[in-house]
């Protein structure tokens, strides 16, 4: 396997509808920092020199993609969004099928996680481009972490070894498009890293930083906002 020259690649799902922002829009939409946070997201990985192309998955309805001046960057790609995160995500492999090979790298990151920092990206491709199978950017959980079933307390869970899911999450691209085409309709898969697991793969984790939310609920892009200007 020739890993010297595998070159780096990004998939950007951004074809939710963002049912828990209960905004007029999907929340890739929303303007945060005066611009749209799919823009403030793209302008970052933008910034990582590194990256060949970034393919984002929008979906079929959404007038508000070509409308971005970013929409018509050279590195960017769009392709048809799907059902799921990770038929989105698929799709966006299969728009970059022709240019990439499978040894090449591919970091799939959140359209929702506009406080990504340029490092933190950086961070995760050099301590993992000699890696066999690649990893994810994570967060140690600092709550005590409770099993619980209707209400009742069942159990602690030992915090050392739980770690929260970041983007980006970085694999080959024949391993990832394989693992997500064998999980096809798993719900089971929310991440590309559980469609490795699934295969039986293991993936690393690097520890990022906390400020890489993901805007999930309206408080979240106050706190990006937030982020945005501390960084
Ligand atoms: N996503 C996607 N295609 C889908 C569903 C989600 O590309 N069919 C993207 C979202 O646009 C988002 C990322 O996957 O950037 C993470 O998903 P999530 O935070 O769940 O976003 P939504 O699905 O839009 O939000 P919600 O679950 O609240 O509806
Ligand atoms: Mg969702």
């Amino acid at each position: 396997m020739n890993t010297i020259h595998s070159r780096f690649w990004a998939i950007v799902p951004a074809a939710g509808v963002g049912k828990r922002m209960q905004a007029d829009k999907p929340k890739q939409y929303l303007s945060l920092a005066g611009k749209a946070v799919l823009e403030q997201t793209l302008l970052r990985l933008l910034d990582v020199e590194q990256l060949s192309g970034i393919a984002v998955a929008i979906s079929q309805e959404d007038p508000y993609w070509p409308e971005l001046g970013i929409a018509g960057h050279p590195k960017v790609i769009t392709a048809p969004g799907g059902k799921e995160r990770a038929d989105s995500v698929l799709s966006g492999l299969r728009s970059i099928r022709e240019r990439a090979d499978d040894n090449d790298w591919v970091l799939v990151h959140d359209a929702a996680r506009p406080c990504i920092t340029r490092s933190d990206v950086v961070l995760l491709m050099a301590s993992l481009k000699d890696d066999a199978v690649g990893g994810i950017l994570a967060l140690a959980s600092h709550d005590t972490l409770k099993q619980v079933e209707g209400r009742i307390i069942h159990g602690t869970l030992d915090r050392t070894h739980i770690w929260r899911a970041l983007t980006p999450q970085m694999f080959r691209y024949g391993m990832l498009k394989a693992a997500l085409e064998a999980g096809e309709g798993n719900p089971a898969i929310t991440d590309e890293a559980s469609a490795l697991e699934l295969m039986g793969y293991q993936p690393k984790i690097v520890e990022g930083r906390p400020d890489n939310i993901k805007i999930t609920r309206p408080e979240d892009l106050a706190l990006a906002q937030f982020y945005l200007e501390q960084q």
